[in-house]
Formats: structure tokens, sequence, C-alpha cells
């Protein structure tokens, strides 16, 4: 029985709360769906190692010897994620990082093992020289300071190493103005023309990317990357720099990381048609990691949140060290 005042209290009443009665109903309606295609896993190839060694401020993410890796994207393989992002530890760094562009190099050994491996499975490779200098910076340095055109000519040696190799996506990673274009023409002129570039384009200069240069040994030696790395105020300079790389010849464009900067990929999916990668850097997977081990947050549950929010603000596709964790959350669900 209601009484006269009740019903007078909650007619007309929006019921949101009807759709979401069950969990069937819930299932229906839900707006974005995670999928093992979303996602890239990244690699850490180690060329001074034999056998597998963790990354203490990465729990679950090592860095793998070359004999390691057909085993590892066999698994990766079958648990249906579509691609791999390289990175590379060489054996020795120097001035100019002149390791990165080696023929038998470690990113492009691991290239022809990958595709040995495993045909089918993309590979983008991380075009970028931090880990190669002995400096640590991102670029060639001259007087003091990281020279743009110089390093260009760097860049595009390196990214013709990796498709060479058999890459399928050249991942420009140095944030030098020109190195889509620079990297685009030089791939032509050698008849790579199939070869795809997917720009790191609005990269910020993050405190995100702590555990990564731990797990590279990539760290500057002095000074930080704000001369070339954006702003994290910045979001017009980020579409203005998306929109630079598309010109320029980028056939997919990225903002990284992913988390602070949801709002920059929700504009730029709304403002581009060109494909919207984002990257859930290291930072982001180990905080939730080092929660989750403390008991003070679920990590699968919040990991699964964390990157539905990625793809709810206009993410195409997710490079995340979360990949493998997610596959498997997946399959299990759909099992
Ligand atoms: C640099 C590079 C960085 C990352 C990948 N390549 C950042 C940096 O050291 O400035 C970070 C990725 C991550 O944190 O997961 N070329």
């Amino acid at each position: 029985m209601t009484s006269a005042h009740e019903t007078l209290k909650t007619r007309n009443l929006q019921r949101p709360r009807r759709l979401r009665r069950l969990h069937s109903l819930r299932l229906l309606l839900k707006e974005t769906r995670l999928s093992t295609s979303d996602f890239v896993y990244p690699i850490f190839v180690d060329a001074r190692i034999r056998k597998r060694e963790h990354i203490p401020s990465m729990p679950g993410i090592d860095r793998l010897a070359l004999s390691e890796l057909p085993i590892e994207v066999a698994n990766l393989s079958e648990l249906k994620i579509p691609a791999v992002l390289i990175f590379g530890l060489p054996e020795k760094k120097d001035s100019t990082g002149t390791e990165a562009y080696a023929a038998n190099g470690i990113v492009q050994q691991a290239i022809h093992v990958i595709k040995k491996a495993v045909p089918q499975l993309i590979i983008i490779s991380d075009v970028c020289l931090c880990q190669y200098t002995d400096h640590g910076h991102c670029g060639i340095v001259k007087n003091g300071v990281i020279d743009n055109d110089d390093t260009l000519e760097v860049l595009s040696k390196i990214a013709i190493s990796h498709a060479k190799a058999g890459a399928d996506i050249i991942g420009p990673s140095a944030m030098m103005d020109g190195q889509v274009r620079a990297i685009r023409n030089r791939l032509d002129e050698n008849g790579l023309k199939d070869t795809a570039i997917m720009a790191y384009s609005a990269k910020f200069a993050s405190s995100f990317y702590g555990p990564f240069r731990e797990a590279a040994e990539s760290a500057p030696l002095w000074g930080d990357r704000r001369t070339y790395q954006m702003d994290p105020s910045n979001r017009k300079e980020a579409l203005r720099e998306i929109a630079i790389d598309i010109q320029e010849g980028a056939d997919i464009v990225m903002v990284k990381p992913a988390l602070s900067y949801l709002d920059i990929i929700s504009k730029a999916q709304s403002r581009f048609n060109t494909p919207l990668a984002a990257y859930n850097v290291s930072g982001e997977y180990s905080m939730i990691k080092a929660a989750g081990e403390r008991g003070w947050i679920d990590e699968n549950a919040t990991m699964l949140e964390v990157l539905t929010s990625i793809k709810r603000a206009g993410a195409d596709m997710i490079i995340t060290y979360f990949a493998k964790d997610v596959a498997h959350q997946l399959h299990d669900d759909s099992t």
C-alpha cells in the first residue's frame, strides 16, 4: 500500500536505477567494453643478460634475454594480444647512441626473433636515444643542449634499421621537431613505404616515467627533459603537436601518459580522424601494483577501471604493462 503522499513524492521521478537492477541488464547496457585486441604490450630486451631479471619498481615486468623472446611472444599470441612495443637495453652506450642503429643491435635482433616465432604479431619499435646515450638524453648533445636537427639524422637511421629488420610500426619517441617527417621521408627513400609510424605526439615531461627509467636505465645524467617533452599544463600545445605529426605523415598518434591526460585524449579523439593511442605508463602501472600488494586497493578491479577510463576517454588502442593481466581477466570472464 502506498500512501497518497508517497505517490505524490515519487511521481515523475526519473529512475536510471531501473537499468542497473541486474548483472545481465548492466552487461547489455555497457557503453565501453575492453577487448584483448585493444592492447599493446611493452617488452624490454636486454643485450647483457642470458636470463630474465625482475624490475623491482615494476612488479610482474621483467627485462628479457633475446633467447626468451620466442616463448614470451607465443604466450602473448595465445592471449590474443595483437601487438608489442620493443625497448632495447644495449651492450654499451656512447655519446651519440650508435648502438641504436647497429644492424645487429639488440632491438634489430629482437625483431628478427619475434617475427620468426610469431609472424602475425605486430611489432612496434620505440625509436629514441635515451637508452643508448651515456648522458641519457633523447638526442645528440651539442654545447650542453639537445640539438634537434642533428638528432633527426640519427633517429632516421634507427628507424630504417628497425624497419629493415622487420618492424611493422616505427614509434619515434624523442619529441624532436620534424621527427615524423624525417623518418617518413627516409623510409620512403629506402622503399619501406609499408612501414607505418606511430608518433609519440603529445608526450609530456612526466614524473610517471620514473619506474621505466629504472627499467631501461635511461634517466638523464644531468638536467631533465623539459626542453623537448611537453609541459603538463598545456592542452592547446598538445593538440598542435598532434596536428603537426598528422601533417608530417603519422599513421597513428599518441598521448602519453594516459591517466592525468584523459582530457587530452578526449579532445584529440573528437578533433582528429587519425587512430589514437594512449600510453598507460610505468608509474601508472606501479602505483596500482604497489597499493594492490599492500591490500589498500583491489588490484584487478582498479586495473579494469583505469583501462576502461582510458578507452572511454577516446583511445583507440592502449599501450599497457597490464596487457597480459587484463587479457587473463577478460578470458576468465568469457568462460
Ligand atoms: C623515452 C621514453 C620514456 C618512456 C618510454 N620511452 C620516457 C622518458 O624516459 O622520458 C616511458 C614509458 C613509461 O614510463 O612506461 N624515450
